[in-house]
């Protein structure tokens, strides 16, 4: 079985980052002049995965204005010689075959996925959430459909967190597979958001999953859980009923982009490792007197 198919869910309101996302959609904030989104799809990309469902809601035009073609962009860019600026344009629209579907209500994260089922059907699926930004030597769903080919079994992406963050997350209890170098679990529950004192673990769930197509089956008898929302978390711990689910440390550096400190953290990471632009912003940043 390939995975050949992924869900980006994008219909989030990105309270977090008001006022930049009152017109804007979260998923188009640029890390350096990148949009967030454009890093998770490469990733995806960098997988071997071309078809994309991207879940989308209100206000979410950009979001397709970006991975359409832009006639009148290329034309201007042809006319002035700028080549490197048209190839990269071309590129982005060139590189994914995406379709996209509507969550009509904001209804949580394990419902947008269920909105794409049809888009989907029968076959494993990946999940990529646009918070979740991951620099890696191997792109983080390449090394997870590694896990999934050796065990034919759904896989989250999982790292350790401290004490203090976990509530933010949701939480893995596994026990370690053989054989991968203490890096799988097989797990045996998993719980969205718990208060610290509850969690099972330290490992957080990350915005990187395989999916079998049975999840949809539970999402649809999933009810509302943490926050309100019917959460995939939920679905997934019906999903472990009756079927094996692993956890998978990835390695990697993960920025929680959906967080301000966070996306900071991302923005100068990035940009120092960028061959145009690091040494210099190294050089500003080290001028600073902090
Ligand atoms: C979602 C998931 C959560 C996971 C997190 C990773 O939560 O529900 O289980 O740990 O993504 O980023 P959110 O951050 O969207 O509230």
């Amino acid at each position: 079985m390939r995975i050949s198919k992924a869900v980006f869910p994008a219909a989030g309101l990105g309270t977090r980052f008001l006022p930049a996302t009152k017109a804007q959609p979260k998923e188009m904030l640029p890390l350096v002049d990148k949009p967030l989104i454009q890093y998770v799809i490469e990733e995806a990309v960098g997988a071997g995965i071309r078809n994309i469902t991207i879940v989308t809601g209100r206000g979410k035009n950009a979001i397709e204005d970006h991975f359409d073609v832009s006639y009148e962009l290329e034309r201007v860019l042809e006319e002035r010689g700028k080549e490197n600026l048209l190839n990269e344009v071309r590129l982005i629209s060139n590189m994914i075959n995406v379709s996209y579907v509507r969550q009509k209500e904001a209804l949580g994260l394990g419902h947008a996925i269920w909105v794409a089922r049809d888009a989907i059907g029968n076959d494993p699926f990946a999940v990529l959430l646009g918070d979740d930004i991951i620099h890696s030597q191997v792109p983080c769903m390449r090394q997870m459909i590694d896990v999934f080919e050796k065990l034919q079994g759904s896989v989250i992406a999982t790292c350790e967190v401290p004490h203090s963050e976990i509530h933010h997350y949701g939480v893995i209890a596994g026990t370690p597979v053989e054989g991968f170098g203490g890096r799988v679990y097989r797990v045996q529950d998993v719980v969205e958001k718990p208060p610290a004192e509850e969690a099972p673990s330290n490992l957080a769930i990350i915005g990187r999953y395989i999916l079998t197509p049975q999840i949809f089956g539970f999402l649809e008898k999933t009810r509302t859980g943490s926050g309100g929302e019917i959460q995939l978390t939920d679905g997934i711990r019906l999903l472990l009923e009756q079927q094996p689910v692993y956890a998978y440390m990835f390695e990697g550096r993960r920025y929680d982009a959906g967080d301000k400190l966070g996306f900071l953290k991302a923005t100068v990471e990035f940009a120092l490792r960028r061959d145009d632009l690091g040494a210099e912003f190294r050089t500003y940043l080290k001028s600073l007197k902090l």
